[in-house]
């Protein structure tokens, strides 16, 4: 496991002004915690919200990040509706969400997100790269051929860029269902996903795990020896879910 351990926030199309109070508390609770060693925590927030969360100076403590961007490699044009990674490193966002399965349904393709991220990397925004099966695909036993090629269709071009990004390794089944692998089986998917980019694109990759995670189940999930971290939705809109997983992740 790597020295830093990410819990990344997503909050999709959740959050009002008044529910950046949620990450004030949490950023106090960090501050006051001496013993979260190597914790990187971060944010993705809907962009109405994500440009006041980045100029609250009082947030020091938590990250801030899209969740999703635009896949035009330009900075700015007739795109109706999209935001470029240029307009989030104009706000000094440092991350991006690409790749979602909520995305990836909606029209996002392997080549749509790989110049996603072509176009974060030039402008120096960081990936959490999500990739993952369906549940057809895990019943049949083709988990990994698929989150493979989701990987090799996403990174090829982008090989350069590969220390910047962070993989989120979210089965489609788990994600608020409740419903999550266990832990031999994810110990098992992590070390093909690393083994995976060691060989072939030569990295060293950090990859957590996302879907369902919460209070009840991180006990279970940190013992995960290759996890890095955690991409967490549903649990992450209310500070006191959102601080009992760290408090749990780090007792
Ligand atoms: P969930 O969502 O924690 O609510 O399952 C995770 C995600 O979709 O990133």
């Amino acid at each position: 496991m790597h020295s830093k351990k990410y819990l990344i926030a997503n909050w999709k199309m959740n959050g009002l002004k008044g529910d950046l109070n949620q990450i004030s508390i949490i950023d106090n609770f960090i501050k006051k915690k001496n013993n979260l060693s190597g914790l990187q925590c971060i944010f993705c927030l809907p962009y109405t919200i994500l440009a006041i969360a980045l100029t609250n100076r009082k947030l020091k403590n938590i990250k801030f990040g899209a969740q999703d961007i635009s896949n035009q490699l330009s900075d700015f044009g007739p795109f109706t509706g999209q935001i470029s990674s240029k307009m989030l490193q104009d706000l000094k966002c440092k991350f991006t969400i690409v790749g979602h399965s909520e995305k990836r349904s909606n029209g996002d393709n392997d080549a749509d997100i790989s110049q996603k991220i072509q176009t974060a990397s030039k402008n120096h925004i960081k990936v959490i790269l999500c990739v993952g099966e369906g549940l057809n695909d895990f019943k049949s036993k083709k988990s990994f051929i698929k989150v493979k090629r989701q990987l090799n269709l996403s990174l090829k071009k982008n090989k350069k860029f590969l220390k910047n990004i962070i993989i989120a390794y979210e089965p489609i089944w788990s994600i608020g269902t409740g419903i999550i692998p266990n832990n031999k089986y994810l110990n098992n998917f992590f070390y093909k996903i690393k083994k995976y980019l060691k060989d072939e694109f030569k990295t060293k990759a950090t990859v957590i795990y996302g879907g369902s995670v919460s209070s009840n189940n991180i006990d279970q999930l940190k013992n995960i020896n290759l996890c890095d971290g955690f991409l967490i939705g549903g649990a992450s809109l209310k500070s006191k879910n959102f601080i009992d997983i760290m408090k749990k992740y780090y007792s």
